[in-house]
């Protein structure tokens, strides 16, 4: 079909639709007892809606005539009717169209037809509160899929007092729904279904058993016992490829941090949470102007904390560096303190967090970094005392010693995005070719296991629209989980 035709086709069943509701509307006012005060015209109109609908309900009958004679008739292939049973095949197919006589009792069949979450899925229990709603491990009912354990992400409605408020789906869902349907690589967590039910969204995800946060947990708790050198690299060289993946596809992720790297316990790195996700390609307005804040302050780009309007995948290349850093320290890198927003909703500058990252890579210049000046926040940083460039001293006080693992971090935090390493060619970096080598399984040749994941098994009822207070380990108030998603 041509696009005229379709724009035509389309104006068509508009206007039809327009046409025919506005009938029905003068109708009920006839029946409620207006009908005295109607012009000639509106006589005229309404006989033509009476009309209108005797021909449906008799198109209607011969249709299922024509059916009935199709199941009964001899023709031995019933899916090429002869033609005189076909006669209504040029006929408008009544089934297929969306006018106001078919679209409701089709909404009805396919309501009834729909299965709920709690038909398909057992809930084993709560894993996780997050920003927008809660986590849930379940296990599919399907006896083909019976070994089938997932992970359902449920989006709440607004909750006020006892009355549940549809505020329609919000922007964090729709994002996540919309890339996750088509995003396809082995290092992005898989969404398999997404099911709409009493005004909450449940979105199901594969299941991955462990995430990055409870990993470098058991490393640093009772005792700290650095995690093995392959393990570090299996799992960098995932997430980088995971992260490739969604810059080729052009889609930031603007919120890496280890609580959304998790991994499978077959040992496979998952990047999950695309709730601050989006397309970079042709954007409207600056990217700033959509979001004034992305991802969590520890591993933001120090572009983003200058208050960049226009910035790149090189955000994300940031914060991998930061989590490289972490998987090594076993402790967050930048650990600066949070300035909270005025009551007008004000970015304000993030001097903590600029002032933690000056002290170990030094104070950025405008001859390493010639756009620097350009930034809003230029002058705040002119105020900073200089510091020399001290990310070697921290690489040796945490004891790690691969000068390649030091050239990979330091070309990750490189100050100017424009020279940041980009995902494809941190995959190709030396770091990655020299041994221990990269293997598939991040947990091969170790010897321990780390424990499975927490899930609050007297909480499973998934269905109920009261906000729970019972948090399992990540939480809204744990700043490692906490995100900040301001407008
Ligand atoms: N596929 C999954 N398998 C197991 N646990 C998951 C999965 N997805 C999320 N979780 C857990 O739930 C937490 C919150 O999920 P996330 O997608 O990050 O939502 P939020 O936007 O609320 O942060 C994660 O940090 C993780 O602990
Ligand atoms: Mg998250």
């Amino acid at each position: 079909m041509y696009p005229n035709q379709s724009r035509q086709h389309q104006n068509t069943t508009q206007l039809q639709r327009e046409y025919l509701l506005r009938l029905q509307q003068q109708q009920q006012s006839q029946q409620n007892g207006t009908g005295a005060l109607m012009s000639a015209q509106q006589r005229k109109q309404s006989a033509q809606f009476q009309h209108l609908q005797q021909l449906q309900q008799q198109q209607q009958q011969q249709l299922n005539l024509s059916n009935s004679s199709n199941l009964s008739s001899s023709n031995p292939n019933p899916n090429y009717p002869n033609q005189q049973q076909n006669m209504y095949q040029n006929r408008p197919a009544l089934m297929a169209s969306n006018n106001c006589f078919t679209l409701l009792p089709y909404k009805t069949r396919k309501d009834a037809l729909r299965k709920s979450v709690l038909q398909k899925y057992d809930i084993v229990g709560y894993i996780a509160s997050g920003t927008y709603g809660r986590v849930y491990k379940a296990k599919s009912k399907n006896p083909k899929n019976s070994s089938g354990i997932f992970a359902i992400k449920k989006f709440k409605a607004d909750k006020e007092g006892e009355v549940v408020y549809y505020t329609g789906i919000s922007q964090s869902a729709s994002r996540e729904m919309a890339l996750c349907r088509e995003l396809n690589n082995n290092n992005i967590t898989k969404l398999t279904e997404t099911i709409l039910e009493n005004k909450c969204i449940y979105m199901v995800f594969e299941y991955a058993e462990h995430d990055l946060l409870q990993i470098i947990h058991f490393h640093s708790h009772p005792d700290t016992k650095s995690i093995p050198e392959q393990t570090v690299k299996s799992i960098m060289w995932q997430v980088l490829n995971g992260v490739s993946y969604l810059h080729q596809n052009w889609v930031l992720h603007r919120d890496l941090k280890p609580a959304n790297i998790m991994v499978t316990s077959e040992g496979v790195v998952k990047i999950g949470d695309l709730g601050l996700a989006r397309k970079f390609n042709n954007p409207l307005q600056s990217l700033y102007n959509g979001d004034k804040v992305v991802v969590t302050i520890w591993y933001r780009a120090p572009e983003l904390l200058l208050g960049g309007r226009h910035y790149t995948p090189a955000i994300d290349l940031w914060a991998v560096g930061c989590i490289l850093a972490e998987l090594l320290a076993l402790r967050p890198i930048f650990k600066g303190e949070e300035a909270k927003m005025d009551n007008k909703k004000n970015v304000p500058f993030q001097k903590n967090q600029m002032q933690k990252i000056v002290e170990i890579l030094g104070t950025p210049s405008k001859e390493k970094w010639p756009s620097l000046p350009k930034y809003p926040e230029y002058p705040s940083l002119q105020q900073f005392k200089q510091f020399p460039n001290n990310l070697q001293a921290w690489y040796q006080s945490i004891g790690a010693q691969k000068k390649k693992g030091l050239q990979l971090l330091s070309s990750l935090l490189e100050y100017d995005p424009g020279k940041r390493m980009t995902a494809f060619d941190a995959l190709l970096h030396p770091y990655f070719l020299e041994t221990p080598l990269v293997s598939q399984n991040i947990f091969e040749g170790q010897q321990f296991k780390y424990p499975l994941r927490r899930i609050q098994t007297d909480d499973s009822d998934i269905t109920s629209s009261a906000p729970s207070n019972k948090r399992g380990l990540n939480n809204d108030h744990d700043p490692l989980h906490s995100r900040k998603r301001q407008k």
